[in-house]
């Protein structure tokens, strides 16, 4: 299950929903910058590193190699789970997992700010820095932990470093090595038991004819290598990255979900053809509550925008899609939906190669009637009025997938199920 847009999709609803007849439940990449809510009856829970399918007791969630973890996140969240009646001891953490380390917080802070209005508008939670040093081969890794020499060595001979550029490039005051060492050698004992070769792990369970869910974080759209770069994250959030970040070949994915909403959100800087600046935009901000799970900042909002989720649809082989937050768009008259982009004189109805188009192009909107009824308790497709379900059907027919799933509240019982 892939976010097919900037996030923020509904994915750790999506994933709760799957959950229920999965075994395991896997996250592969990103950090604590994902923000997955899941709403059961009057409790609401917002996971960040724990995969969502925590919640069931019959379920082994997995946090795999290619995720970056910040072990006091992840201590405080196995706490909040356990402090709210959930049991969270049958995580599994991959050894081969990277750390977020204080100096990457640090460093993704600073960096920001020198950046001023260049900035990414990152979660500051020291995604970018992890990777990069990851991707520098100085990383600092889970199993490394449980070797205080090399933990100790690996940490001086960075640290020596990032001194280096925090107090000459950015101004800043040296880190001293010794207080990161106790904090994170004094975490190594809760964490042993959860450390496994998940890689093996979820090999075992497909031979053994288990069901595995792969939950992404972030979206398509914010992917290193197929999003609107630099405006992105650190890793792969695209169903390719299922594969490389939790040790599996490409053939034992079997179906791919994509997740977007009935519009379109993201949050920080970058290209956003249907971005909206109007009354309509700031109805699907109140009514959509788009704040950021992690960081509360307002989410910007559009309409959908079929170029991208086409786009969405080719870059993950998306078998199908599950749109989120339809009933959000009730009580609209008239409901606009992106079917392509004009610029300079050119149209285009694929996602355009040159990252220039999404910053000039205005998109080209087809227009379809609203609904006024409520459509939150509508559990049938039968149920939904038939504006609504024409904007359904028009998405398929627009993107060539079938739409199995469509979401209208935030309970985990408000989805009208197709297939
Ligand atoms: P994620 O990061 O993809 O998991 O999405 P977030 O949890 O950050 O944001 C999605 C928000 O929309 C959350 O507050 C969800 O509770 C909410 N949500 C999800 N699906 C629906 C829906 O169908 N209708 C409404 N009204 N809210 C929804
Ligand atoms: P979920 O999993 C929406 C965005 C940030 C910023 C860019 C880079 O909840 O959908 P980073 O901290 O990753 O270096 O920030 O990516 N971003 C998200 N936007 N949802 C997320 O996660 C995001 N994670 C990162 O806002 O623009
Ligand atoms: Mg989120």
């Amino acid at each position: 299950m892939v976010g097919a847009q900037w996030g923020d999709e509904g994915k750790g609803r999506v994933t709760d929903l799957f959950a229920r007849r999965a075994d395991y439940v896997v996250r592969y990449q990103g950090g604590n910058n994902a923000g997955h809510t899941i709403v059961i009856g009057a409790e609401r829970f917002a996971l960040s590193l724990v995969p969502s399918g925590v919640m069931y007791p019959s379920v082994v969630p997995v946090i795999a190699s290619g995720v970056v973890i910040d072990l006091q996140v992840l201590l405080g969240e196995i706490a909040m789970l356990r402090g709210r009646g959930v049991d969270p001891s049958r995580l599994r953490l991959s050894g081969n997992a990277h750390l977020i380390m204080p100096y990457h917080r640090k460093l993704d802070l600073v960096m920001e700010r020198y950046l001023g209005r260049n900035r990414i508008g990152t979660t500051k939670r020291g995604i970018g820095p992890a990777y990069t040093d990851k991707y520098a081969r100085s990383g600092i890794r889970v199993q490394d932990l449980f070797d205080p020499d090399i933990f100790r060595d690996k940490l001086e001979a960075v640290l020596s470093e990032k001194n280096k550029i925090l107090t000459r490039v950015y101004n800043q005051l040296p880190m001293g090595s010794e207080g990161i060492v106790s904090d994170y050698l004094g975490y190594a004992d809760s964490l042993l038991p959860l450390v496994e070769d998940t890689s093996h792990l979820i090999w075992d369970a497909l031979q053994r004819g288990r069901t595995v869910l792969f939950e992404g974080a972030q979206g398509t759209l914010l992917d290193i290598d197929h999003g609107t770069y630099p405006f992105v994250t650190s890793s792969n959030p695209t169903a390719g990255g299922a594969a490389i970040g939790s040790g599996i070949g490409p053939k034992a994915i079997d179906r791919v979900v994509g997740v977007a909403k009935a519009y379109i959100s993201r949050v920080g800087s970058g290209p956003f053809p249907t971005e909206l600046f109007d009354e309509a935009g700031d109805r699907m901000v109140e009514v959509g509550n788009e704040f950021g799970t992690v960081t509360g900042r307002r989410r910007r909002c559009g309409w959908l925008d079929l170029v991208a989720l086409r786009y969405a649809r080719r870059v993950n082989s998306l078998t199908e899609l599950f749109i989120t937050k339809l009933d959000i768009l009730s009580g609209f008259d008239t409901i606009k939906v992106a079917t392509g982009y004009t610029a300079a004189g050119d149209t285009y109805t694929e996602f355009p190669r040159q990252q220039r188009v999404l910053y000039n192009c205005r998109p080209l909107y087809t227009e379809l009637p609203g609904w006024r009824d409520d459509i939150t308790t509508a559990r049938d497709f039968g149920e939904l009025p038939l504006q609504a379900r024409r904007y359904i059907e028009f998405i398929e027919d627009q993107v060539g997938i079938p739409v199995n799933w469509v979401s209208v509240g935030p309970e985990r019982g408000q989805v009208v199920v197709r297939a």
